[in-house]
């Protein structure tokens, strides 16, 4: 009995290093932890369990028969973080490059499998170079099965893959059927061909980097959500960010200690508008001020930064916020915001999570390079996202509501549960330069005229009252109040139930 119990220490003890030792320091050597290594990071101490230690491959072309490594490329398994469970699936780049066989296609299709089954989020890491080339036909089977479980689960638990290392191929296209992609700056990368094939394509020279670097696809391309300097500030992180979401679609909101009062009032709110409408300030001072303890995990920071997105929580449960930002383009809505506001609220509606909306955009920005790019049907996906949303909505706007914009974010007319205005709001078609040069045309020329048609504009429509009058807007708040309207209408809509008509599923603009 004993001397079996050795060998299967031995076994296990084989399994841990991968593809050995030199490969190991080599994956040292690039700055990067090994599998087992992230693993320990992101889970609480001790609670890793592997599936399939000792699954192998089962390839015979190109000599693979000589070549086998306990495991395959993947480590798979579950843990818990901060007591809550997840399961994991983990590309080991030290065995033939974390690259994708069957029979690791089938590890991660178990654990796919049990995630959506139990109702847990799955988080894979990834680091590996494809489709396993020896395998052919086979490794492009296992990314199918893999993608179609990515789509079975999209919307019942939440899906989260993280970039530490190569990733192209077939390896590029289950992470983007997740909820959120996150990289490591300066040592991961993604693209569907590398710069290789780009060179001889369209004859472009490309480093990896600016290819698919962290760099691109949290600026540019926007595939990415996010990026952290290193695996152990990722992995620090990923537990952060996994501690705000619900473990499935059938669960409540985690709910936090916290230690914010939801009572705290904040005067200074009530002179962060600047009295030239024309002057940005910073949006994210009033995120900050108003969730619980600061806490504000932002997503695709360094995209459309002209509309904010990200999680927080207020009395210790998770909202979703989505702000215009004066500070960049003074917080217009175009086709990069609107998507990215569009697929943030989309997330929190499948995942019961409350969406706080902070308001202040001068319309949808113009031009032939919006309208050319698309900004109707863009526009539209930010509409259709809030418009079907059934979760909690509350709004608040700060200064300008302008036009369509008004309408998208979150409005009454579109099932804002709460909509809230400070005395600053100015709610309208337009602002008083576009209103008056339309609807005066006549009076161009003649300053005096134009002036008093523009005071009269902005006596009569540059505030809240207009709309308030109507019921479109529930009340106009003190700024520095804004935390606990907030806190006391999230408690009110904690039950919301509301009915919507049977469908197969929508149709939102793509
Ligand atoms: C088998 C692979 C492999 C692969 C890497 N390796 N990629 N083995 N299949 N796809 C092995 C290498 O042979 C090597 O083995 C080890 O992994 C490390 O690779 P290196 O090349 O030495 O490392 P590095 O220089 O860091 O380069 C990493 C890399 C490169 C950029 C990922 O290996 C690479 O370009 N690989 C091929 C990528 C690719 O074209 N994949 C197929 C995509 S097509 P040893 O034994 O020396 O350690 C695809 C289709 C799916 O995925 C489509 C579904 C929709």
């Amino acid at each position: 009995m004993k001397e079996i119990l050795r060998q299967l220490e031995e076994l296990r003890a084989t399994a841990k290093l991968g593809g050995g030792q030199k490969r190991i320091d080599a994956q040292h050597g690039r700055g990067k932890l090994t599998a087992r290594e992230r693993i320990e990071l992101l889970l609480d101490a001790g609670s890793f369990e592997e599936f399939d230690t000792f699954v192998e491959h089962d390839c015979h072309d190109f000599g693979m028969e000589k070549q086998k490594i306990l495991g395959d490329g993947v480590v798979t398994g579950w843990g818990t973080i901060n007591g809550r469970p997840v399961y994991l699936f983990v590309k080991d780049f030290t065995v033939f490059g974390g690259s994708l066989s069957k029979a690791h296609a089938r590890k991660m299709t178990k654990i796919q499998d049990m995630a959506l089954r139990t109702g847990a989020p799955i988080i894979g890491l990834f680091d590996a170079g494809g489709a396993r080339i020896q395998e052919g036909v086979d490794a492009l089977g296992g990314y199918g099965e893999v993608f179609t479980r990515n789509v079975q689960a999209s919307g019942v638990i939440p899906q989260i893959s993280v970039i530490m290392g190569p990733c192209a191929g077939g390896d590029v296209y289950s992470p983007a059927m997740t909820d959120f992609i996150f990289m490591v700056r300066d040592t991961s990368y993604m693209f569907v061909t590398g710069p290789d094939v780009v060179k001889t394509v369209t004859n472009e020279t490309v480093t990896s980097e600016q290819l698919g670097g962290a760099s691109i696809h949290t600026t540019k391309s926007s595939v990415a959500d996010g990026g952290f300097d290193n695996d152990v500030v990722a992995m620090t992180q990923i537990r952060r960010f996994v501690d705000f979401l619900p473990l499935s679609n059938r669960d409540e909101v985690p709910e936090r200690p916290f230690f914010d009062d939801p009572q705290r009032t904040e005067i200074s709110l009530d002179t962060l508008i600047p009295a030239n409408p024309n002057m940005p300030y910073d949006m994210k001072e009033l995120i900050l001020k108003v969730v619980d303890e600061a806490d504000f995990f932002e997503l695709q920071e360094g995209f459309a930064k002209n509309i904010i997105t990200g999680f927080a929580r207020i009395e210790g449960r998770t909202v979703g916020v989505v702000a215009n930002q004066p500070m960049v383009l003074a917080g217009v809505l175009d086709s990069d915001a609107s998507r990215k506001a569009a697929r943030f609220v989309r997330f929190c509606d499948c995942f019961n999570i409350p969406i706080v909306t902070f308001v202040d955009v001068p319309g949808f920005l113009p031009g032939t390079a919006q309208e050319y790019g698309g900004l109707i049907k863009h526009g539209a996906k930010l509409l259709f996202a809030y418009t079907e949303a059934t979760v909690p909505k509350i709004t608040v706007i700060t200064r300008k509501a302008y036009g369509g914009a008004y309408d998208v974010m979150a409005s009454k007319h579109i099932g804002g549960d709460i909509n809230y205005a400070w005395p600053t709001a100015q709610i309208a078609v337009m602002g008083a330069k576009g209103a008056v040069e339309i609807i005066h045309r006549a009076d161009i020329g003649d300053p005096e005229k134009i002036a008093h048609h523009t005071k009269v504009y902005e006596d009569r429509f540059l505030n809240p009252f207009v709309a308030a009058q109507r019921g479109y807007i529930d009340e106009v708040i003190m700024p520095h109040s804004t935390r606990v309207r907030v806190s006391r209408a999230l408690a009110l809509l904690r039950d919301k139930q509301i009915e919507t008509p049977w469908k197969k599923h929508d149709n939102i603009p793509l």
